[in-house]
């Protein structure tokens, strides 16, 4: 097979093609981060979401047991977009939740300061001009390059440059020379301005400051602030976990990299309470298990890295953090985070303590002294939290990255090798003409197939154009198989059954796709 490297504007284009992406508002110009799903792609979240809450919470770990020798135990909840601002207060997004900012003054455009990168003459620090690029942008690292030969009037070599971070700069002192991303004239960046990323809005219709609140920023706070409930009203027992997907909002200061880096999106997170003693145990326990799970539908080992936070990298809150990492077009040889794994302590459930006067504490009837009549006295205590957090947008992009394959051998080289189990098209079903009674059973085969295989994704019939455009409209939707029927079919019951990765055809009987479908989709 011959392959060319994965093109994000490739993958951009065929998103928009074949109604897995679409720009949001788009008829209007679009509006900067934010990003809707055609047809393909809210069936592709859709599966996605539904695999993390089959291995998150019904059957948590696919039903392994924990480091405590039982089997996992968790539960969901659906909480508000819009909280109590307190919340936020206490949770330290209010006060805390800020990303350095940088405009500049020539081409009005605005970047992260912890993303900008500047690349000078290693010779010429005290009197030269400095050329600001991003990360991970080979663009803009580009110009900058071009932009420093020619100031210095000579190609640079390996060790005539030199690469700093934006924030190692002298602000007053050279600042004045640095020449920003996109702009030909230097001085045109300001300092970093810390920005809060929380958006706002008023509730009743005073809309004064007393009625301020905001979209969250993360579902997980609203986990913690129904922790005592969820106690109170069901029977779980610590540990357990509570798990919960929704939208979360952050007013990025430059949102990016296609839906990588957007102002709303998805998170699908996994609150896991437990003993402060065990804690270290069930954090590795899920950092461990996270990494398998996207292995599981469909990401590449080699694409995918388990980070571990430095000291120094650690929020507020983290008493440890790895970031579960995706090797995406636009990161390449770099990794992008798709999940975060905190051990969170007991900071939130401590701070909403604090901040609300509600007891958050946990009485546990396992633990304390053994009693003459060999029951336990009990030990009372602030659970500490295991937070696997994903993204489940930073989720369908990888695996749609990662799907993405172009083979130029291939009468139509692109194609979507998408994980069956999240494909948003299950199979399809083709009569070869449309006449001779091969319609009939194609509309037989897919409702049957549909009424099996339904729940988890579209099962498209199509009985237009030659058989080989139809195949291909299938293999870039990333349907894994097709199953044709043709003049064999009447003779004796089978069909052709095309897989889409390695475009072979064999026959199968008629009456077994189904069972052939459901093994091979897992379903
Ligand atoms: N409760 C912890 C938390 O929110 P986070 O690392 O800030 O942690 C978790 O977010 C995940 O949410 C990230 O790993 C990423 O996949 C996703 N995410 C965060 N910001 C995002 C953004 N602006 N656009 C898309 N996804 C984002």
């Amino acid at each position: 097979m011959t392959t060319t490297p994965k093109s994000m504007d490739a993958i951009m284009a065929l998103c928009k093609r074949r109604g897995f992406v679409y720009q949001a508002s788009e008829i209007y110009g679009g509006i900067n981060g934010f990003w809707d799903y055609g047809p393909l792609g809210a069936q592709l979240k859709k599966n996605l979401r539904d695999a993390w809450w089959q291995d998150m919470i019904m059957n948590p770990a696919w039903g392994r047991k924990g480091p405590n020798g039982e089997r996992v135990r968790c539960v969901p909840l659906e909480t508000c977009i819009i909280q109590h601002p307190k919340v936020w207060a206490a949770s330290g997004h209010v006060g805390g939740f800020n990303d350095p900012m940088v405009d500049c003054r020539e081409t009005k455009m605005r970047y992260r300061a912890d993303h900008l990168r500047l690349v000078h003459a290693t010779n010429e620090r005290k009197s030269g001009r400095f050329f600001a690029f991003i990360e991970n942008d080979p663009d803009t690292l580009e110009s900058a390059l071009k932009k420093l030969g020619k100031y210095v009037r000579r190609d640079m070599g390996q060790g005539d440059t030199e690469i700093l971070e934006f924030s190692a700069l002298d602000m007053e002192e050279e600042l004045p020379r640095v020449v920003g991303p996109h702009a030909k004239e230097a001085g045109t960046l300001t300092p970093p301005r810390q920005f809060n990323l929380m958006f706002h809005s008023y509730t009743g219709a005073t809309a004064g400051e007393d009625d301020k609140v905001y979209l969250r920023p993360e579902t997980a706070q609203g986990i913690f602030v129904q922790f005592k409930n969820v106690v109170d009203t069901t029977r779980v027992k610590i540990p357990f976990g509570i798990g919960n997907t929704g939208r979360s909002f952050r007013n990025e200061v430059t949102p990016r990299n296609f839906t990588f880096r957007s102002r709303e999106f998805e998170q699908a997170e996994l609150e896991f309470f437990c003993h402060p003693d065990e804690s270290q145990d069930w954090y590795r326990f899920w950092r461990d298990f996270r990494m398998e799970w996207w292995k599981s539908i469909g990401l590449a080992g080699e694409n995918l890295i388990l980070r571990e936070h430095d000291k120094d990298e650690l929020s507020h809150y983290s008493v440890g953090t790895s970031d579960v990492e995706y090797r995406f077009p636009f990161t390449a040889p770099g990794f992008g985070e798709l999940e975060g794994i905190a051990h969170r302590g007991c900071f939130d459930l401590t701070q909403h303590q604090q901040h609300s006067n509600a007891k958050l504490d946990y009485f546990d009837t396992t633990r304390g002294e053994t009693l003459p009549n060999g029951g336990k006295k009990g030990e009372r205590y602030i659970p500490h939290c295991i937070e696997p957090a994903a993204g489940l947008d930073r989720g369908a992009l990888a695996l749609l990255c990662e799907a993405y394959t172009r083979d130029d051998s291939r009468p139509s080289p692109e194609f979507l090798k998408l994980n069956p189990r999240v494909a948003p098209i299950k199979a399809a079903v083709f009569p070869l003409v449309d006449k001779d009674g091969m319609p009939e059973i194609a509309e037989r085969l897919t409702d049957e197939l549909f009424a099996r295989f339904g729940r988890g994704g579209f099962i498209e019939s199509d009985a237009k154009q030659s058989i080989g455009k139809r195949y291909a409209r299938m293999d870039e939707a990333g349907c894994p198989f097709c199953f044709t029927i043709d003049g064999e079919t009447l003779k004796d019951q089978s069909v052709t059954c095309r897989d889409r990765d390695s475009g072979t055809q064999q026959r199968i009987a008629l009456d077994q796709v189904k069972v052939f479908l459901g093994e091979k989709l897992g379903m």
